[in-house]
Parts: C-alpha cells; sequence; structure tokens
C-alpha cells in the first residue's frame, strides 16, 4: 500500500490564454489531494473517494453508472473526477508495461473539484505516484508530470494545456509556456486569500467557448495576446519580490479573463469585495464560470470575504514549495 499526495494550485496569472501558447504562472498552495493505491491480485479497478469538496461528503464508487452514489455533488463533476483516476491507471499500466495490473485507490483532497484550485491534477500526479511507487517504481515527477498532462488532455477532449499537471507535479511557482515548463526560483513568500462561491465551472466548456470566440472575433485574439505581456510583467514582478505590482497585474488580468466571458458574478463580487478589504490584487483562478477567486492579501481580505453573500468559505493560503510526494510506502 502506497500513499501519494499532491497539491493544489492557484493561478498567479494567465490562465485559458496558456492553452493557445501564452505563458502561465500558477502556483501550488498548501491544500493536498492524497492517493492510497493497493496492488490488487486481479486486474480490477476500485475506487473510493472521500471529501472530494471542502464541504465534505462520502462516496465509494466502483466506476459504473449503475453503482452512482448517493452524493451531494454534480454527477458530472463526479463521473469527471473518476475519469481522471482511470487515465492516470492507463498511463500507469502503459508506464510500467503492465496492461493487467488492477488496483485499489482511495482518494481524500482538501481541493474542491472544478473551483479552479487544480484538483484534477493533483488527484491525477498522485494517482500516477502512488500506483507506480505501488509497482516498485519510482517515477521523476517530470515524467508523472507528463503523464499526467496526457491524462488532463485526454479527459478534456484535448483542450488542455500542461500548466496545472506540471505545477502541482513540481511544487513551488513555475511558468508555462507550451512545452516549455520550468520552476521560478526566485519567487518570495506570498500570503494568498482563497474565496470560494461553493460552485465549480466546467473546464472543458470553458475552454471550447473561449476557442470559439477567439476563432470569430479579433479582438478575443487581441485579449488573449494581451494576456500573455501581463503574464511577463507579473514574471518581472514576482522575480522583483513588488508586491504592488504583482496585485495590480493579478487585477488586470481579471479584467481580461472577464473580457473573454469567464468570470461570473459571484466570482466579480468576490473580487470586489477582496479589494475592498485590502486585498493589493484579485483575480478569478482557473477556468472560471464559478468556483473560486485569489487575492493577495491576509487577514482583513479574508474577513472581508467571508461578509461577502457571494462567498461561501475562505481561506488563507500560502505557496506550497513541495510538489508531489511519497507520504507512506
Ligand atoms: C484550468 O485550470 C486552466 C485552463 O487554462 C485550462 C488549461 O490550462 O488546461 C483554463
Amino acid at each position: 500500500m502506497v500513499t501519494a499526495s499532491a497539491p493544489g494550485k492557484v493561478y498567479c496569472f494567465g490562465e485559458h490564454a496558456v492553452v493557445y501558447g501564452e505563458p502561465a504562472i500558477p502556483c501550488a498552495i498548501d491544500r493536498r489531494a492524497r492517493v492510497t493505491v493497493t496492488e490488487r491480485a486481479d486486474s480490477a479497478l476500485r475506487i473510493s473517494a472521500d471529501d472530494l469538496s471542502l464541504e465534505g461528503f462520502t462516496v465509494a464508487y466502483d466506476g459504473g453508472p449503475e453503482d452512482r452514489p448517493n452524493v451531494d455533488a454534480p454527477e458530472s463533476l463526479l463521473d469527471a473526477a473518476m475519469g481522471y483516476v482511470r487515465e492516470s491507471i492507463a498511463q500507469v499500466r502503459d508506464l510500467l508495461d503492465r496492461p493487467e495490473a488492477g488496483f485499489d485507490v482511495e482518494i481524500h483532497s482538501e481541493i474542491p473539484l472544478g473551483a479552479g484550485l487544480g484538483s484534477s491534477a493533483a488527484v491525477t500526479v498522485a494517482a500516477i505516484t502512488a500506483a507506480a511507487v505501488e509497482c516498485g517504481h519510482d517515477p521523476d515527477p517530470a515524467i508523472v508530470a507528463d503523464r499526467a498532462f496526457q491524462v488532463e488532455h485526454s479527459v478534456q477532449d484535448g483542450e488542455a494545456s500542461r500548466a496545472d499537471t506540471f505545477c502541482s507535479a513540481m511544487g513551488g511557482a513555475v511558468r508555462v509556456e507550451g512545452e516549455d515548463c520550468r520552476r521560478l526560483e526566485d519567487v518570495p513568500t506570498l500570503e494568498f486569500v482563497v474565496g470560494y462561491d461553493g460552485g465549480a465551472g466546467d473546464t472543458g466548456a470553458l475552454v471550447r467557448g473561449v476557442r470559439a470566440d477567439r476563432d470569430r472575433y479579433d479582438s478575443i485574439r487581441e485579449t488573449i495576446d494581451t494576456i500573455g505581456a501581463v503574464v511577463r510583467e507579473g514574471q518581472a514582478a514576482l522575480e522583483a519580490g513588488d508586491r504592488d505590482a504583482i496585485g495590480r497585474c493579478m487585477d488586470v488580468n481579471h479584467g481580461l479573463l472577464s473580457a473573454l466571458g469567464v468570470s461570473a458574478r459571484s466570482l466579480d463580487a468576490m473580487v470586489w469585495a477582496a479589494r475592498d478589504g485590502g486585498a493589493r490584487g484579485a483575480k478569478l483562478t482557473g477556468a472560471g464560470g464559478g468556483g473560486c477567486i485569489v487575492a493577495l492579501g491576509d487577514g482583513p481580505v479574508r474577513r472581508a470575504l467571508e461578509f461577502s453573500t457571494a462567498c461561501e468559505q475562505a481561506f488563507a493560503t500560502a505557496i506550497d514549495r513541495d510538489g508531489v510526494r511519497v507520504e507512506q510506502r
């Protein structure tokens, strides 16, 4: 039996534009998904999951629609989460040339599903690592990141960048531009507050919507290019440790994401609540549509978010310098 954990993430800058080759800078946060894998004597795959949202719910799921458990998570989200695990195991069977390997997989996650905090990447990265180690193979995190990207690419119908999976595998702040993925080593310790509206967005549908608009409108193509410029300014601000400039880039990035049509009333309300509470900057994080915002700030920002009717939960978080790790073997 092996347990591996991997962090969730927030995007400092660059989601959506990264799908079209612009740079993005996500950073890992101290909320993790933990996956325990036990090899079976047969070739079956059994998945069980606890606490796949911050609300907390319990589910035992064998993978077939007929076994769908009675839980208070949207079915599409639950199916998606199980899809990531099934594809992760397929990647491990391929990596180790063990097509018949069977596993019991147990998931515990502190990261809400589909809310922009990289839950699927964290579960995928942790599942691949735990299953490989359980089979006696210690995979390099860069290999895990690549295999996890293949999983997201397949589950999201080809609409995925390497950003979420590379960030979760490597930890810290990372810069991803196409296939060029690397850690940024000179980023200061930043205090973030995350506001969560209790909802979720459909990443695949949101990315497809932006792609359709980009194919049709020059203004959307230019907005995506401008997000790339903001990411480059944001990177310079991060490396200089200039918190005011980092916050400004977050604010501009949020405006541009709104222009792409991926914000939501609840996300905008939380962004404004965070700014009213003194945040240096605030933006939605991830695909949008609902879920989370990230603000640069501390206690007063968290309290301002807690007073916002749009916000179901707010929590302080910080960059997690650790990526995937084996917790128990
Ligand atoms: C989703 O967390 C981030 C997007 O940029 C999609 C991706 O990069 O795969 C919207």
